[in-house]
């Protein structure tokens, strides 16, 4: 009998500790595991603030949180950039595939508006393969994809992969 309660409990052990186990699995996917997004201003803005958040990025180097930006971003703003754009910024060959690029623009701690540069291969030959994307402080698409006015203004630095904040290149 006591035996039988020995298998039973170690039964609903096991069992027990692989449904959690399972259950953590599907909620917290790995870093590994999570495609990149594609075109797609939502699917992008899911993936920088929930699945690989940009505030856990590194800044752009040797620029601080809260720099002053030229207009028409304003003041002040952080840049944070992943992992494939922050080697690109070191390596000086322009920015890799899947390069993504995240500006805060500050207005006061509650109106924090993004901008954000990812590069997709591919996605627009024309103009750096970039694909543009402003959020509002709800995370509202307010302009996303080949937009006009970012690429024409972005244009002045076009030698330098359309990138004014540091060499690229
Ligand atoms: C009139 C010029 C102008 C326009 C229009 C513009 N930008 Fe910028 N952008 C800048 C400048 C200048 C910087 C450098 C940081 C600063 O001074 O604000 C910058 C920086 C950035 C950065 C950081 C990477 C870099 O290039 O240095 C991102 C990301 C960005 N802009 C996205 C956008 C998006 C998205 C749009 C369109 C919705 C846009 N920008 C429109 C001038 C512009």
């Amino acid at each position: 009998m006591g035996k039988v309660l020995l298998f039973i409990s170690a039964l609903i052990f096991v069992l027990g500790f692989s449904v959690i186990a399972n259950a953590i699995h599907e909620t917290i996917p790995s870093e590994t595991q999570i495609p990149l997004p594609g075109p797609n201003a939502e699917k992008l803005y899911e993936y920088i603030v929930r699945y690989k958040p940009y505030t856990e990025w590194e800044l752009w180097p040797k620029k601080g949180k809260f720099y002053e930006g030229a207009e028409p971003h304003g003041a002040p703003l952080t840049t944070f950039v992943n992992d494939a754009a922050f080697h690109s910024i070191f390596e000086k060959k322009g920015m890799a595939d899947g390069s993504i690029i995240v500006k805060e623009n500050i207005a006061d701690k509650k109106s924090v508006t993004l901008t954000v540069m990812y590069k997709i291969k591919g996605y627009n030959p024309d103009a750096g393969d970039w694909f543009w994307a402003k959020y509002n402080p709800d995370g509202k698409v307010e302009a996303s994809g080949k937009v006009k006015g970012c690429i024409d203004c972005h244009s002045k630095m076009k030698d330098n992969d359309y990138i004014f904040t540091g060499k690229v290149k």
